[in-house]
Parts: structure tokens; C-alpha cells; sequence
């Protein structure tokens, strides 16, 4: 029997779930692809939205260095703290401050041509009005600068979440986030990307598939990365024996031969645009 460790699905603990299980194997890797893709140089001012515990703006700091600037932005205060107590834990001298601003994307608290470049990594799909977000980012865009974008990409196999919906599902048929996953609102075609950036104003769109794998260390942790995603919350409303189950379930689900952890070869589409002058 799993240990059901209760405060694994305390709500409240979902940041700090995010930031120790999913992070590191799966965000870190993709923020630095995205970063990369951006093609940052010293000291610009780069905006991060929707920027969870910071694994893109940590990413993008590190590249603009002490002469630029980083401003991480997301709605969730639990998201950022604990991205404010990763940068205490672990700083880094060499890269940008990093500044970290509560807000919706679809209300970005920055002045109009602000930023030289936006980055957003796996948050336009939770977003309701995603052409608005788009057109927010524009806003914020010094004339000339630019915007890159990352999402799941539909129907593409996308590990572990697909296997914590699947076990979520069983045991919660009500499943918000389950259905919602189920049902594809959670990734993006190409031409879904490129069409909010279009129809958000920016000019030279493009969208394009990217791979990268990932693989956990242990089961133990990547079952437990279900603590970090809105599936903690709705699991805290079980009782500890059925919670229990579900993460026996998905050590079994996700166990390859021999018992360990399996790579999952992951796709996202990756979306640019220009702010015109
Ligand atoms: C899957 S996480 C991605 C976090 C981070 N970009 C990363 O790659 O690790 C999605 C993030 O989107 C944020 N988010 C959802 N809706 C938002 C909105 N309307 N405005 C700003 N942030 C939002 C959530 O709080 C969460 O931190």
C-alpha cells in the first residue's frame, strides 16, 4: 500500500507540489527549448507570462544576464512565492533580477511597449479568451519586439498527464480537469497558435511542432507530480484510502519493464509573432 501522505493534496500545497515533482523533469527542460527558440540576448527586458514557479523566467534570466530584466507574471500569489523562495534558496549572481508581478494575462499591470520580448510557456490554453491575452502581450511589446508562445500539442500523447487523467477519471468520474483534458481544451493545433496570434495583432506569426523527452528518476516522484496539478485539489475531497489507490495505480500505469519510470517523448507547438511598429 502507497502511504497516502494527506498534505500531498492539501490545495494550498499545489505550488510547492509543481515546483519539487513537475519542475524540474518536465518544465525545466521545455522552458530552456523555449528559451532557446526565443533567441534572448544580454540585457533585454524579457515578461514571462503566466510564469508559474519560474522555470522559463529563471531560464531566460540566466541568458539576459545582470544588464537585463525579468518580470515574471502570473494570477496565482501561491505560484510566485514559490518561485520568491526558489530565487532565495538558489540564487544566481549572474543572471537578471527577476521581479514578480500578480496579474491576469488578460491584464497585464505593465505600461504599453514596455518589454522587448514575451515568453509564455504552457498557459494560454487555461486561458478563456486567448486572442484578449494575445492582444495584451502586443500591448506590452516595445514596436519591433516579440512574443514566443509554447503549448501541448493536440492529440499528441502527453505523459503523465494523460495516465493522472486516466486514473483520475476512474475514481472521480466528475472530474473537472479530467474532462477538460479529455475533451483537448488543454492543447493547441499550430494553426490554433498562430491564428490567436494573428488575430491579436501581432505580424511575421509562425507556429511549429517541437519534441523533447522526458524522463523521472523514480515512479515514486512522478506518480506524486498528480500533487502538483489541479488534480491535488480535487483529490484532497477523497478519503485516504481511495487516494492511496490512485497513486498505487499510477506507479503501475507508469511503470515500464522492470519496474522503473519510462521516457515519454513529448510534442508542444511553439508560436511566434512581431509586434509590428
Ligand atoms: C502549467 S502552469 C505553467 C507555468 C510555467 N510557465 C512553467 O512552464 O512552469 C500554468 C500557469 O498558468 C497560470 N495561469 C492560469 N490562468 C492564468 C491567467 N488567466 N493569467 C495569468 N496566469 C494564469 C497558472 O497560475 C499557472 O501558474
Amino acid at each position: 500500500m502507497v502511504d497516502p501522505d494527506r498534505s500531498l493534496f492539501e490545495p494550498a500545497r499545489v505550488a510547492e507540489h509543481y515546483r519539487r515533482y513537475l519542475q524540474p523533469v518536465l518544465f525545466d527542460p521545455w522552458a530552456r527549448r523555449l528559451v532557446s527558440y526565443a533567441g534572448l540576448v544580454p540585457g533585454q527586458t524579457v515578461l514571462d507570462v503566466a510564469a508559474g514557479t519560474g522555470a522559463v523566467a529563471r531560464a531566460a534570466a540566466s541568458v539576459v544576464g545582470v544588464g537585463g530584466r525579468v518580470i515574471a507574471s502570473d494570477i496565482s500569489r501561491a505560484m510566485l512565492a514559490a518561485l520568491a523562495a526558489d530565487l532565495v534558496a538558489e540564487p544566481d549572481q549572474a543572471a537578471a533580477p527577476i521581479d514578480a508581478l500578480e496579474c491576469s494575462a488578460a491584464a497585464i499591470a505593465l505600461p504599453d511597449a514596455s518589454v522587448d520580448v514575451v515568453l509564455c510557456h504552457q498557459g494560454l490554453p487555461f486561458m478563456p479568451d486567448r486572442v484578449a491575452v494575445a492582444r495584451e502581450m502586443r500591448r506590452v511589446l516595445r514596436p519591433g519586439g516579440t512574443v514566443f508562445v509554447a503549448v501541448w500539442a493536440l492529440g499528441e500523447r502527453l505523459e503523465p498527464f494523460d495516465s493522472y487523467a486516466a486514473v483520475v477519471r476512474r475514481h472521480l468520474p466528475d472530474s473537472p480537469f479530467a474532462r477538460a483534458m479529455a475533451g483537448g481544451t488543454l492543447s493547441m493545433t499550430t494553426g490554433q497558435v498562430a491564428e490567436a496570434l494573428t488575430d491579436g495583432g501581432f505580424a511575421q506569426v509562425a507556429a511549429t511542432l517541437e519534441h523533447l523527452a522526458v524522463r523521472w528518476p523514480t515512479l515514486h516522484d512522478e506518480a506524486r507530480g498528480i500533487a502538483g496539478t489541479p488534480f491535488g485539489p480535487e483529490i484532497a475531497t477523497m478519503d485516504p484510502e481511495a487516494t492511496a489507490a490512485i497513486l498505487a495505480e499510477l506507479e503501475e500505469t507508469l511503470t515500464g519493464a522492470g519496474g522503473e519510470s519510462v521516457e515519454h517523448p513529448l510534442v508542444a507547438v511553439f508560436g511566434r509573432g512581431t509586434a509590428a511598429g
